[in-house]
């Protein structure tokens, strides 16, 4: 079946959200453009409240964001249990990002990183797995915290 990938930006990352909603048509997954859907200015809680929730939910595996830096939506992605944001500038960081920390949310910086490397940085998130071992329990630890 279709893996379906929810997907949002701000203003910032518009541009490169549609670029990457076409990257994922193109590599066979079933995007879901949460939005926005135009370069006004909006604010990015909301997006990253919209992906978050459909991973905590279980409605989607994994989701992506994207705003200028990645950390605002990076901030309110993580908020959500079960959410492992991952604010991702280049290959590197996205395949740790998987392999160490289990990361279900690529968050990419569209003022920081070009739409090449960001298409090459989703492949690498998509395709790479987390390693476990050792990084399960570490992965389990971050929500050891007292409520
Ligand atoms: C918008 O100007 C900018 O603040 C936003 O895209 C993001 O970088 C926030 O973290």
């Amino acid at each position: 079946m279709t893996e379906i990938i929810p997907i949002a930006a701000d203003h910032a990352g518009y541009a490169l959200k549609q670029r990457l909603v076409t990257e994922l048509r193109r590599l066979g997954y079933e995007p879901r453009d949460l939005g926005t859907n135009s370069a006004e200015s909006t604010d990015y809680p909301a997006y990253a409240h919209d992906v978050a929730a459909q991973v905590e939910t279980g409605a989607a595996r994994r989701g992506i964001l994207s705003c200028g830096t990645g950390l605002g939506m990076s901030y309110a992605a993580n908020r959500h249990r079960g959410v492992r944001a991952a604010v991702a500038w280049n290959d590197e960081v996205a395949r740790l990002a998987r392999e160490h920390n289990d990361a279900n949310v690529l968050v990419l910086p569209a003022r920081f990183v070009s739409e090449a490397e960001a298409v090459t940085i989703l492949r690498t998130w998509l395709e790479t797995s987390f390693e476990g071992g050792r990084h399960a329990r570490r992965v389990a630890a971050i929500d050891e915290v007292a409520e």
